[in-house]
């Protein structure tokens, strides 16, 4: 009979990455800086210039097969052994799973993914090739990233705010929790959830929101909770 494991939610966004060589969005020399938004990120983006976007995300998927997960990732996949862990990340890389996170909840989609422009539920892991605007899948149909932009739904969030409304502790690491709804799952938060936030910088949070902050990188502020959380065990 294994001992009831507290259940630790963890809400990770850029800067969890940011150690493993991607640029965030919103820092200075970020990726927002070289590239608007609404041109690779937008549903509109994407009927104005859809070859400009698949190489954008080319590139993206690219830089992924040599990136590797930083000791933030390691931390909270060591972290399974002591909770029962579920990421929600915002971020469309696979270094939580391989650093050998089991649940993992891509809220913004996955580079590694193409789906049908029909239907996202037709979707496929192409590992870290190029795809070339004009692919189509087996169906005929117009391939695209299986990437959420913006003006699109965002059909994991339901299942995310489950997550948070269940967690015993929950931590935000390397978000801005400026981009929604994937911010507002602060506000699922139970007032008896022990919460945290990772971050080197400043975060606002929901007024009246207990969280306690360790303004660190997310490699050190993981090292930092896991030994808070452990001497709790
Ligand atoms: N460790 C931890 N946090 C870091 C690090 C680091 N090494 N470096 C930067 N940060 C923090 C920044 O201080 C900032 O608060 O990471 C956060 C990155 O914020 P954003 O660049 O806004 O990224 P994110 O919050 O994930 O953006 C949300 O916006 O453009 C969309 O879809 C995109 O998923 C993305 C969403």
């Amino acid at each position: 009979m294994t001992a009831h494991k507290k259940r630790l939610v963890v809400l990770s966004g850029a800067g969890m990455s940011a150690e493993s060589g991607f640029k965030t969005f919103r820092d200075s020399g970020g990726l927002w800086e070289t590239y608007s938004v609404e041109d690779v990120a937008s549903i509109q983006g994407w009927y104005r210039n859809p070859k400009l976007i698949m190489d954008f995300y080319n590139d993206l998927r690219s830089q992924l097969e040599t990136a590797q997960p930083n000791q933030g990732h390691k931390i909270l996949a060591e972290l399974e052994n002591y909770f029962d862990v579920k990421i929600i990340t915002q971020n469309v890389d696979n270094l939580h799973e391989r650093a050998g996170s089991s649940y993992v909840v891509h809220l913004h989609g996955e580079l590694t993914k193409v789906c049908s422009v029909n239907n996202p539920d037709k979707n496929f892991d192409i590992g870290y090739r190029k795809v070339e605007y004009g692919e189509k899948n087996s169906d005929g149909e117009l391939l695209r990233p299986f990437i959420v932009w913006f003006g699109e739904a965002v059909p994991l969030i339901s299942e995310a705010s489950t997550l948070v409304r269940s967690a015993d502790i929950f931590a935000v690491i390397g978000s801005s929790l400026v981009v929604y709804p994937a911010a507002g799952l602060l506000n699922d938060l139970r007032s008896s959830t022990q919460a945290f936030l990772i971050d080197p910088k400043e975060v606002s949070v929901p007024r009246g929101l207990k969280v306690e902050v360790i303004k660190e990188v997310a490699s050190k502020g993981t090292e930092i909770l896991r030994d808070k959380l452990l001497a709790e065990v």
